[in-house]
């Protein structure tokens, strides 16, 4: 039950003695196993049974998933990329484990390293990386700074990135052009792009001799394309050049696995796709490259080779309960499980990219083959501006959208798995009402 936590007797554990803990990990689920109520997960594996493999219509099984939030009564929340919403059983983390720390502090000292420590390898698991390869930071925007400032480049070098990539990729790596002479090159891929072959050659085309490394968004914010992540990391891989995806939006959405995708660094944010709270984020970093990416900010063990990726978030100390309920994040989509999610975001982007389609003035920018898209659905209309479209579903349905940022006039729209069919259909509703007359 809420507010009886029993976090056992206190072991005083320094943060340096997790370092040297950190190879073989903690047995996952023993420091997340007492206290506070998870019946849903029990429930979600009664569900489970009942063969729930059919991700559409909308069912039972789905009204569960999203009773799981806290939504405001009538509220319809399609812009989790911009930030997303904590299911009601981490938001019960966070709050418990600040209230453990308000009632006392020596708790909060002396045992939050083990949950935390918990949370970052349950992380790793999720994403099919090495414990020693992921760390947990505040959001994308660090990782991928870590990463433009980490690695040792000459003037001249290249850094190569795409048309599509957000500020928050491009600006570290222009402060380090402007102070340190590095040189951007950007590519462009098309919106939408004809076939994976398409993006795969403006990239190849690309590299020159003095390319480092590139960077990529895996989910592009402004047009929904989902990039071939694994063909670009082999194909830089076989001219010696290192890959950093913004994975800002893709943890959460996609069944991912680092290794697989034999990507070098994987930045992430956690409250878009993964149900975290905001001020999380997760941060991979190939353990065969942690000695050529140094950190920005470090304390006294930082060299210890132990630490692996951790010294990338020795920042002092942060808010602890924001990664520890990461952890409980990652438990309840763990118990959906990644490839269900996968599938239901798919399928309902596949339902909203179909439907919108068939209106007149508005025009699918993402690609329909699910390889290159996911939940990010982004629609260029024609007539109405896109925010007072955004403002005309928000007042009328309770429906929230975002506008994208390019130079289109459109709109992006999430479809997660708290989103079902019959939401969709109130957009389509409000679409074909404004849009749907020539
Ligand atoms: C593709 C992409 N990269 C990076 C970011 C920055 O995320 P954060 O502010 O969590 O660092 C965003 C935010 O929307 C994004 O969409």
């Amino acid at each position: 039950m809420i507010g009886s936590l029993n976090i056992g007797t206190p072991k005083i554990m320094g943060r340096r003695d997790f370092g040297k803990k950190l190879v073989g990990g903690f047995a996952l689920g023993k420091v997340f196993s007492d206290g506070l109520d998870r019946s849903i997960y029990q429930k979600l594996a009664a569900w489970d049974k009942q063969n729930v493999d059919q991700e559409a219509p909308d069912g039972a099984y789905w009204d569960f998933i999203t009773n799981q939030y806290m939504f405001e009564p009538g509220l319809i929340m399609m812009n989790n990329g911009t930030a997303g919403a904590m299911p009601r059983v981490v938001f019960d983390i966070l709050t418990e484990y600040f209230r453990i720390q308000a009632a006392n502090p020596f708790k909060c000292y002396s045992t939050f390293d083990a949950y935390r420590e918990e949370a970052r390898v349950r992380a790793a698991q999720f994403i099919g990386a090495l414990p020693e390869e992921v760390t947990l930071l505040r959001n994308t925007t660090e990782g991928l700074t870590i990463v433009a400032y980490g690695l040792d480049m000459k003037p001249g070098d290249e850094v190569l990135m795409s048309n599509l990539e957000h500020p928050s990729g491009i600006f570290p790596w222009k402060l380090r052009e402007k102070r340190y002479g590095i040189k951007i090159k950007e590519v462009t891929i098309n919106t939408p792009p004809r076939n994976k072959d398409e993006i795969l050659t403006a990239i190849r085309d690309g590299i020159t001799p003095r390319t480092k490394v590139i960077l990529i968004s895996h989910a592009v914010y402004k047009t929904g394309l989902i990039t071939p992540l694994k063909e670009i990391c082999q194909l830089a891989k076989d001219r010696g050049v290192l890959v950093c995806a913004d994975g800002a939006h893709c943890i959460g959405m996609l069944n991912l696995n680092m290794r697989d995708l034999g990507v070098d660094f994987y930045a992430n944010s956690g409250y878009k796709w993964l149900g975290a709270p905001t001020g999380t984020g997760i941060f991979y970093v190939k353990k065969e490259l942690q000695k050529d990416l140094w950190p920005n900010i470090v304390e006294a063990d930082w060299e210890n080779p132990a630490v692996g990726a951790l010294k990338y978030s020795y920042v002092g100390r942060i808010a602890d309960p924001l990664p520890i309920a990461l952890g409980e994040a990652i438990h309840f989509q763990t118990n959906i499980g990644k490839m269900r999610i996968e599938r239901r975001i798919k399928t309902l982007a596949a339902y909203l990219k179909e439907e919108a389609a068939k209106i007149s003035n508005v025009k699918v920018l993402t690609p329909n083959d699910p390889e290159l898209s996911g939940g990010l659905t982004v629609l260029a209309l024609e007539g109405m501006k896109n925010d007072q479209f955004a403002n005309y579903m928000l007042e009328k349905y309770n429906l929230v959208i975002a506008r994208t940022f390019n130079e289109k006039n459109a709109i992006r729209v999430c479809t997660h798995i708290f989103i079902s069919f019959k939401q969709i259909d109130t957009l389509l509703e409000g679409l074909k009402a404004v849009y749907g007359k020539k």
